[in-house]
């Protein structure tokens, strides 16, 4: 497809985002489209910087620091551009502090920016629901729904994109994808690292705002949503809101890590959770009576983010006799080493019938080699191209938020050491994630 000559402006350009991730992804995306002739990438901020010093933060190829400029605020902006070059397109990203989201909106439709602006807006998207409302509403005064393209880093991993090829591309799957069949869904997104350098932002988020209401819900409505009748960004949003507003959180335990209370930028008497699991249940008739299980924490004992399609025990009967035969399990590794494996029974070699676990497993680096996108390449290109289908509508926003919002900051603490998995109170069997770690190693 190809991309209409572009002006693309990083809002908050002398920011950690901007260095490490969107003037790599740009690099990359117009090294691969060509775009050197006909599009340039403005940064814009509150600091002085001539087009010199600028371009010298950036570790990227010359080329690439030809077509990059620096014009300091919003006042002029449209004028610069415009001297620049004819753009159709004029993509702002906002690597700003979510606070000044709507005033930004306001300031760019005041100079004048209109149809051919679009806005890329990075998480937070709002506290609450009520704050993302609130977003929404002041960004709906001056831009259009369409012109708004909300980020979720996740849905531009491959391997979550894969989960509705896997879904709606082979017939053999379908018909076993409800609570008929499937006893449980449990998702899990474990990282290493604690909050690091976020303290100031993790402190009033936790990691029920920071990784579930966002990335971990989005996994999930792609994991039980209808088949949408196309690819269409408006038809995939439609049933991913269908999930939402069944959902139902029936029960959530937070953890904090020892010591987060020290860590620069956290409250001393902090009651904010860095662990936490949750149980929901989508109230559907392909759903019904299956619950679904996410956790999500920092400061544990791995990093890994998989998914496992738990299906029901066997009748105790033939080589189940004794309830011995584990039920078959589809893992989904999203990250690292990202892969799918199907739990399965076979016979062991021999003359009697004895039975052991083996694993099918598809990877992708044995299938196809590194070839995997950085999600922000993926996310700028769409949004280059106008394709809407990842990134993340108001409404589902909005519902998420609402759904969410019963379980933020309530209910007790409780404690565990870093680097460890907190297990006081587990909401479910968890499976052993790590005995998947090297399936695709
Ligand atoms: P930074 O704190 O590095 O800030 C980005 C830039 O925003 C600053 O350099 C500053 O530029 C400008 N800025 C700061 N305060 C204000 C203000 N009050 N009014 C106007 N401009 C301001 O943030 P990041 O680059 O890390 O993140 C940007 C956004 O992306 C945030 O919303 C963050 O939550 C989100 N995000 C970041 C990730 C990351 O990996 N860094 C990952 C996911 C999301 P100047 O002073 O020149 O105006
Ligand atoms: C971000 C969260 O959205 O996702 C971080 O703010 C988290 O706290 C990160 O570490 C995880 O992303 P990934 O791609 O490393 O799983």
């Amino acid at each position: 497809m190809r991309i209409p000559g572009s002006a693309i402006v990083i809002l908050g350009a002398s920011g950690d985002l901007a260095k490490r991730k969107l003037i790599p992804a740009l690099a990359v995306i117009f090294e691969q489209e060509n775009l050197f002739d006909s599009s340039v990438i403005i940064g814009s901020g509150r600091t002085d910087f001539n087009d010199h010093d600028f371009r010298g933060k950036f570790d990227v190829h010359g080329k690439v620091k030809d077509i990059l400029f620096y014009h300091k605020g919003i006042s002029g902006l449209k004028r610069y551009i415009e001297q620049k070059g004819n753009f159709s397109r004029v993509i702002f990203f906002f690597a700003l502090p979510p606070s000044v989201y709507s005033d930004t909106a306001k300031q760019l439709f005041e100079e004048g920016f209109r149809d051919e602006a679009r806005l890329i807006i990075e998480k937070p998207f709002g506290y609450d629901y009520e704050s993302a409302k609130t977003i929404n509403h002041e960004l709906h005064e001056y831009f259009h729904e369409s012109q708004l393209f909300r980020i979720d880093h996740y849905l531009a991993k491959e391997a979550i994109q894969n989960i509705l090829v896997f879904r709606f591309a082979n017939s053999i799957f379908y018909p076993v994808w409800n609570s008929r069949y499937i006893k449980e869904i449990q998702i899990n997104a474990s990282e290493k690292i604690g909050v690091e350098e976020r303290g100031s932002y993790f402190d009033r988020a936790g990691i029920i705002r920071d990784m579930v209401q966002n990335h971990l819900m989005q996994l999930l409505c792609l994991l039980t949503m209808e088949a949408p009748v196309s690819l269409d960004a408006e038809d995939i949003r439609i049933q991913k809101l269908n999930v939402l507003k069944v959902l139902s959180i029936t029960d959530c335990m937070r953890y904090q890590y020892k010591g987060y209370r020290e860590e620069p930028g956290i409250a001393p008497d902090s009651p904010t959770e860095t662990y936490a699991e949750l149980v929901l249940s989508i109230n559907n008739f392909r759903w019904y009576n299956m619950p679904v299980y996410i956790r999500a924490g920092k400061a544990l004992n791995r990093k890994g983010t998989e998914i496992c399609i738990l299906f029901k025990s066997l009748p105790r009967l033939l080589f189940n006799k004794s309830g011995g035969i584990k039920p078959n399990r589809i893992v989904f590794k999203i990250q690292p080493s990202e892969g799918i494996i199907l739990d399965l029974s076979g016979k062991i070699p021999g003359s009697d019938f004895f039975i052991s676990e083996t694993k099918m497993k598809f990877c992708y680096h044995d299938v196809f080699g590194d070839v995997m996108q950085e999600a922000y390449q993926k996310l700028l290109l769409d949004a280059l191209l106008g394709d809407r289908t990842l990134f993340v509508s108001a409404e589902e926003t909005e519902l998420s938020w609402e759904k969410i919002g019963q379980v933020l900051d309530s209910g007790s603490i409780e404690y565990y050491e870093k680097g460890t998995m907190p297990a006081t109170h587990p909401l479910t069997d968890w499976i052993d994630f790590e005995d998947y770690e090297t399936a695709c190693g």
